[in-house]
């Protein structure tokens, strides 16, 4: 992630920053509506348990702003309590030794008990807790106005070969066949869900996630290439660099048909006070129903001196795995419970899929981790083939010159 060594200074100079002691300032991303509610209800979360939140939101979905952002914190010195940081990187993180260990809080709270194997896993380093997890979000999910398509006399599409004829119906009605933003981060998720929705679970373990060579430059990857392509006829021309919930926001207002993006989304629908089923359809990405690819978010804690710091991030860390916080978050944040022992009887009968979709994939297979959400594999290798993406989708090149780019940026460490 970055060479220098950043345990010595960050240590060093960590007391100034924990002069409030009992403050505890957390960065994330969640700038939105849907996720400014959310957020606000881990404040409240802190202060109810006696500290002080120190809010430090750094817009930008997807979270590239707030890693650069980070990363320039963590080196002059001054981590804040806690940050947005997901999969893979929680190992990078580690490895720089200016986390805090959250055995003891784990432990007290019988995280091990609570938490899926496949979670627990991913929040700890070298067999110690260093990140509390927040939630499950599903990505593969199709957001769908019914009533714009019942308007244009369209299909919504369950297959990526049934696209085309749905988005052609929809542009002829005057809508907008597909809201997207166009950001390389929103780019690369509508990627991911064709691949698993052309490819099948097994292949996108394959070529997402194990980087095999083959699956990368099979004749399937050229395929999803093809499918990726026929979706940028059906955005409008002024995508470029839109926020995706200003798309999401499009599919509410009725100007859109669809979009593609993970159940963040939902809270966007949430806060406008659209119900599922009337206002909107929650359907997997097309032929990926029986998949379910994962986005857990979570929270790495960093070490700070000072007498009150380790009770003030041990009652944040508790606080964010409590059963009241896991509702009320997760019914604003339009994702899941990350814990057993969390009732659903207030949750939307999206949640209720995702959940059952959730459990059953775990156990029968078709649970694959976000690769556009960096739950995947290393946050490097994850920018290399984002890349690739995103300078596909914004250029005229030929599906065998993207699979073979693909191939070569999936050897980036
Ligand atoms: C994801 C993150 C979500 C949401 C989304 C849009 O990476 O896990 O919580 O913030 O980005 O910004």
């Amino acid at each position: 992630m970055f060479k220098l060594k950043l345990a010595a200074i960050a240590v060093a100079t960590l007391g100034m920053h924990a002069a409030g002691a009992a403050e505890v300032e957390v960065l994330h991303w969640w700038t939105s509506g849907g996720e400014a509610k959310s957020a606000a209800e881990l404040k409240k979360m802190v202060e109810a348990r006696g500290n002080k939140w120190k809010d430090f939101a750094v817009a930008g979905g997807g979270g590239e702003n707030a890693m650069t952002v980070l990363k320039s914190r963590v080196v002059s010195g001054k981590a804040p309590t806690a940050a947005q940081v997901k999969g893979p990187s929680i190992q990078e993180w580690g490895a720089e030794g200016v986390l805090a260990n959250l055995d003891s809080t784990a432990k007290a709270n019988n995280w091990d008990g609570l938490l899926p194997g496949v979670v627990a896993n991913v929040m700890k380093y070298k067999g110690s807790y260093v990140a509390v997890p927040v939630n499950v979000h599903r990505v593969n999910w199709m957001w769908v106005n019914p009533e714009v398509f019942k308007k244009a006399g369209a299909e919504v599409p369950k297959t990526w070969a049934d696209f085309p004829a749905a988005a052609e119906k929809l542009q002829k009605a005057g809508f907008i066949p597909v809201a997207h933003g166009g950001q390389p981060w929103q780019d690369f998720t509508v990627f991911e869900s064709i691949v698993l929705g052309v490819g099948g679970a097994k292949f996108y373990e394959d070529s997402m996630v194990k980087l095999d060579p083959k699956a990368l430059s099979s004749p399937t990857m050229e395929k999803v290439f093809d499918t990726f392509r026929s979706v940028r006829k059906y955005i409008d021309k002024d995508a470029a660099n839109r926020d995706w919930n200003l798309a999401t926001a499009m599919v509410i207002n009725g100007k859109a048909g669809m979009q593609f993006m993970g159940d963040w989304a939902k809270g966007e629908f949430t806060a406008a006070g659209k119900v599922p089923g009337k206002d909107y359809l929650c359907l997997a990405a097309p032929g990926t129903e029986k998949s379910f690819t994962f986005n857990i978010d979570s929270f790495i804690v960093f070490k700070q001196q000072g007498a009150d710091a380790p009770k003030a991030q041990s009652d944040f860390a508790a606080a964010v795995m409590s059963p009241e916080f896991q509702e009320v978050f997760n019914l604003n944040k339009g994702s899941i419970p990350v814990r057993s022992g969390v009732s659903m009887a207030k949750f939307d009968d999206c949640a209720k899929t995702s959940a059952k979709d959730f459990a059953d994939t775990a156990k029968g297979g078709g649970l694959v981790p976000s690769i556009a959400h960096q739950m995947a594999v290393p946050a490097a290798t994850t920018g290399a083939i984002q890349d690739v993406v995103t300078s596909f989708f914004n250029s005229s090149q030929s599906s065998k010159d993207a699979v073979a780019k693909l191939a070569a940026a999936a050897k980036t460490k």
